[in-house]
């Protein structure tokens, strides 16, 4: 038997859409369990302000098919130092939060695991990122839709692109990871794919290009991610002009445009497995873990695996978008 009663649940860091449906999810499923449930806004921030909310079934309604996150979200600077740990804790424990459930990614979970390490409060993880970036998961909440977002930019972008017989240069989000490149360009069909996991050549790069263009091929088009060693599009657009000066050059970032937006299908269905699982896991005795699905099935990972130990993206895809660009 639980001595669980009351969970605390945020969201922090970069926001992702299906964050919402995983916050109706956690409350939904804690009400079964008879569990308080408090929001936590602007996540860790939140935490040191007291910026605390009480949520019952009615004040999740509504909200499944929402991006953004109505619990709000914030990087905090003072929750990276011990004595902002400290004081959040102390907050915590002064509002009898028994656990708390944490929606985010990497540095979300950073966070989580000195907080648990620190002060035993128990802590279970939700992967909630565009990047996609995390251990232990097959995908994070949010990937799906900001994958469909930027295919369907990136489509628009090609229509301009063919009408006008330019090449594009389209930056994708993505500090550290190349995931949301790799898969939107193998769906819009890129003529070049850059990411932080493989080392840019320029003269590899400038070779691929004149195929392309020696094949007849009027339009062209390249996505990058915003963490590609050559700096992102723009920089990248000012070394191409060089060599490809007759070509008339455009550059597209993407931006936060990827972060937003009405979660898809398969975020929320995400979002509502791993938010129930989650409060499930803590009834279970689980802390320190993130609920992830592995091969389509929930399955719990150690908190610290999921940030310290880097997620592969897959060469096998690589090797694809190559072949058929
Ligand atoms: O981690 C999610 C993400 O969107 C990254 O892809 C991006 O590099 C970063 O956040 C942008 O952060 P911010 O919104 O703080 O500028």
């Amino acid at each position: 038997m639980s001595t669980i009663k009351k969970i605390g649940v945020f969201t922090s860091g970069g926001d992702s859409p299906g964050m919402n449906a995983a916050v109706r999810a956690v409350v939904r499923t804690a009400k079964n369990f008879d569990l308080n449930v408090v929001g936590i806004r602007h996540g860790y921030y939140g935490m040191i302000q007291k910026d605390f909310v009480e949520l019952d079934g009615i004040s999740v309604s509504n909200i499944i098919q929402q991006g953004g996150t109505i619990l709000k979200s914030a990087r905090s600077a003072d929750f990276k130092t011990e004595e902002g740990r400290a004081k959040a804790a102390q907050n915590i424990k002064d509002y009898d939060i028994d656990a708390l459930v944490a929606i985010g990614g990497d540095g979300t979970f950073q966070g989580a695991t000195s907080f648990y390490k620190e002060h035993n409060i128990p802590v279970i993880g939700i992967p909630g990122t565009i990047d996609n970036d995390l251990s232990g998961t097959d995908e994070t909440i949010g990937y799906d839709t900001a994958l469909n977002t930027a295919m369907d930019a990136i489509d628009k972008i090609r229509d301009t692109a063919d009408a006008h017989d330019r090449m594009f240069l389209v930056e994708v989000m993505g500090r550290e990871a190349g995931f949301i490149a790799l898969e939107t360009g193998i769906a819009g069909g890129a003529e070049l794919i850059l990411l932080p996991e493989t080392l840019t050549r320029m003269p590899e790069i400038k070779s691929s290009l004149s195929d392309v263009f020696r094949a007849q091929r009027r339009s062209s088009l390249i996505v990058v991610a915003e963490g590609d060693e050559t700096g992102g599009a723009v920089k990248l657009a000012d070394e191409l002009k060089g060599d490809f000066g007759k070509y008339d050059m455009r550059v597209c970032i993407l931006g936060h445009i990827q972060r937003g937006g009405k979660p898809t299908a398969r975020d929320r269905v995400l979002s509502s497995r791993l938010g129930a699982a989650a409060v499930q896991s803590l009834m279970d005795g689980h802390t320190n873990v993130m609920v992830g699905l592995v091969n389509g099935e929930v399955k719990v990972s150690p908190l610290h695996n999921t940030w310290s130990k880097k997620k592969s993206i897959n060469y096998e895809l690589l090797e694809l978008a190559k072949m058929l660009s």
